[in-house]
């Protein structure tokens, strides 16, 4: 029996741990908190600034993101004058942040028509105090909602990398998770992100989808590569009960392995670096210059559905994924008064333990590994001191100066982040009640 079938019990998507804990491991704060106290010690010299957008032109049937296809265009502008309220109360409750990276997702942050997101823009910069032509900034964005004025307006407003979801090429497999994108549409969207200029162009595509052969992600791959988009991230496609797809077999997560493989080599064979189990890297992509280290520094989340952090708290909006709980959750926050953004009522501390466990799974995730010096300077002892139980991960890692994984072991990204989250997280996020 392989190392990974015997840890993981064969399965090895379990979980996507884009952040440590996720949202559903949140829970109520009683009694609340107050925003001036929870960032009081912190250092917010190099923060992150994050805006969340949670409107798309369509519900996709997989997405489990804080987002809603039903928020109609009279909350676009509820929505805007919400986020400049939040900007003003949390500026004033913290007038010396400075910001090092920016990103706007969501959600469909272009769903904003052009003079809204330029409103937005505003916030970040004028209210917030970001500068916008300085730092890294990341804009997501879907096919059908961008435009070439939108491109334009993105690159005039300093953005630096606009990442874009096409999931697939193939319009059946697009329209069998809900995307009505049309081929045409998916062109003129890169064409205009690219004449725009701005300097980091990402696709998203996913793999796992029904319909989809071997073929169809060669594809896929091979339309993807035409645009030499200067990063590309390949999603296993992942469903949840309330998303409208359900399915678990082995079939289909050796389905899923095979196309990552695929992908993966792919990719490679052409020169792009692999960063992660899902983010490859070209060779001309440039090096935005960043005084950011996400493990150290925290971050400043506006708009409902944003998640905040500092070293000890972090928090947001009860997370939702069902249409009307997600509707109630982004009136709440429109109605929401200055005196309810400072308090922070819904997210987790984060204990010694937490913080060491987070540490390990933004390192050990990635092609570099973890720094084990690092971890020794930050928490006082060896990293398989704290938690002896990587030593299991045997032949899907190597044990060096850098604890890294393997190539098989990168494959297993996705059950070995949910097998390094702690008992408590875990059970946390199994009890959360589905809305
Ligand atoms: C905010 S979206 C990107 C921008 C835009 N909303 C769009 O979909 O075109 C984030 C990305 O996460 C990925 N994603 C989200 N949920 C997923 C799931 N359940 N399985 C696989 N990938 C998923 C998709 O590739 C998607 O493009
Ligand atoms: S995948 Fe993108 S477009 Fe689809 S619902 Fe999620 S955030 Fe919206």
């Amino acid at each position: 029996m392989s190392t990974a079938d015997a840890l993981f019990g064969g399965q090895p998507y379990q979980g996507y741990a884009y952040s440590y804990p996720h949202k559903t491991a949140y829970r109520a704060f009683e009694p609340d908190l107050d925003l001036r106290e929870v960032w009081a010690g912190e250092d917010r010299s190099a923060l992150f600034l994050y805006a969340h957008v949670p409107f798309c032109v369509q519900r996709c049937a997989f997405c489990n993101l804080f987002t809603t296809a039903q928020g109609g265009r009279e909350r676009e502008e509820a929505y805007l004058q919400g986020l400049v309220r939040q900007a003003e109360v949390v500026r004033e409750a913290l007038p010396d942040a400075r910001f090092a990276v920016g990103a706007v997702g969501g959600g469909t942050p272009t769903w904003l028509e052009a003079p809204g997101l330029d409103r937005l823009f505003d916030v970040l910069e004028h209210t917030m105090g970001a500068p916008l032509a300085d730092l890294p900034l990341s804009v997501e964005c879907s096919p059908e909602t961008v435009t070439p004025e939108k491109a334009d307006l993105l690159a005039r407003r300093g953005t630096t990398r606009a990442s874009i979801g096409i999931q697939s090429f193939v319009e059946q497999e697009a329209r069998g998770v809900g995307r009505t994108q049309r081929d045409m549409t998916v062109q003129t969207a890169l064409q205009a992100l690219r004449d725009a200029g701005i300097p980091t162009l990402n696709i998203d595509l996913i793999y796992g989808l029904r319909h989809q052969t071997p073929a169809s992600w060669q594809h896929s791959l091979e339309c993807t590569l035409e645009w030499r988009p200067e990063e590309i991230y390949l999603y296993p496609l992942y469903v949840r009960p309330l998303t409208g797809l359900g399915r678990r077999d082995r079939t289909w997560d050796d389905q899923r392995l095979a196309l990552y493989r695929q992908g993966r080599d792919l990719l490679r064979s052409v020169g792009y670096e692999q960063v992660s189990m899902r983010m490859f890297r070209a060779p001309w992509a440039p090096v935005a210059p960043t005084d950011y280290r996400c493990q150290a520094d925290g971050m400043v989340g506006l708009g409902p559905g944003a998640r905040s952090y500092t070293r000890d708290v972090h928090y947001s909006t009860r997370f939702a994924v069902g249409p009307s709980a997600v509707l109630d959750e982004l009136d709440g926050w429109l109605d929401r008064s200055d005196a309810d953004h400072l308090r922070i009522r819904w997210g987790t501390r984060i204990d010694a333990d937490e913080a060491r466990r987070r540490h390990v799974l933004q390192g050990l995730l990635q092609i570099d590994g973890l720094d084990r010096a690092w971890y020794r300077e930050l928490f006082g002892a060896d990293v398989l001191d704290h938690l002896p139980e990587l030593e299991r991960l045997g032949d899907l890692a190597t044990f060096g100066d850098r604890l890294t994984l393997t190539d098989e072991g990168l494959a297993w990204s996705d059950a070995i982040g949910p097998w390094l989250y702690s008992d408590a997280v875990t059970a946390r996020m199994a009890e959360w009640e589905q809305r």
